[in-house]
């Protein structure tokens, strides 16, 4: 689905797709030459990176396998609160392995956090995260990203792989959500 499909549902596009894949290249270049030696195991978080592991994945040219977590973080709403509870962990063992966080996007950084704890503690050689987008005035804690696509405004956004209510993931741009969809 395009930007202009659900134009009266955006506020304004962020980002369009070629500006996406564009970002995704640079990216990977640097991940190519930081990974020179041996390829990350590439972990996502679903279902919002899908979309980034997907592009991020096939632009690579290093045999990186890729992993999945589902976690859920408690929250009030669509805030997370930091207490994260795993719905489907991963199938790789991380002891001694170079692991890449792919993720779609920062927020409060809380969720991070807790993975970037729990996947250390797995006895990983090294966890580096890769986000295509960021908001750093939501931050409630410091992440360090390793590979960041684009800071963004505090504001909701969809598409690319986020979604409100399950809606928009199939979006090829980013965009932020009109109020009149969610009040
Ligand atoms: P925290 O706050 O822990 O949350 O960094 C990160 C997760 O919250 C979701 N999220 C969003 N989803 N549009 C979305 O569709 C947004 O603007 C947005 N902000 C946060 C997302 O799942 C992310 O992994
Ligand atoms: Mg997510």
């Amino acid at each position: 689905m395009e930007l202009n499909d659900v134009a009266s549902d955006l506020k304004q596009v962020l980002f369009t797709e070629e500006q996406i894949h564009e970002k995704i290249a640079e990216l990977c270049r640097r991940i190519e030459a930081d990974y020179a030696d041996e390829p990350p195991l590439l972990v996502g978080v679903l279902k919002g990176a899908v979309m980034v592991m997907a592009d991020l994945s096939r632009e690579l040219k290093l045999d990186a396998p890729q992993d999945w977590m589902a976690v859920s973080s408690y929250g009030s709403g669509t805030k997370s609160s930091g207490v994260v509870r795993i719905l489907k962990d991963l199938d790789a063992d991380l002891t001694g392995r170079k692991v890449l966080i792919v993720e779609d996007i920062i927020d409060s950084g809380l969720t991070l956090s807790w993975l970037l704890g729990n996947l250390r503690s797995r006895g990983a050689a090294s966890v580096e995260v890769c986000a295509l987008l960021r908001k750093p005035d939501a931050a409630k804690i410091e992440i360090d990203v390793r590979y960041l696509g684009f800071d963004i405004p505090d504001e909701f956004v969809v598409g690319y792989g986020l979604d409100y209510a399950e809606r928009y993931r199939n979006l090829r741009g980013v965009g932020i959500l009109a109020p009149h969809v969610y009040s």
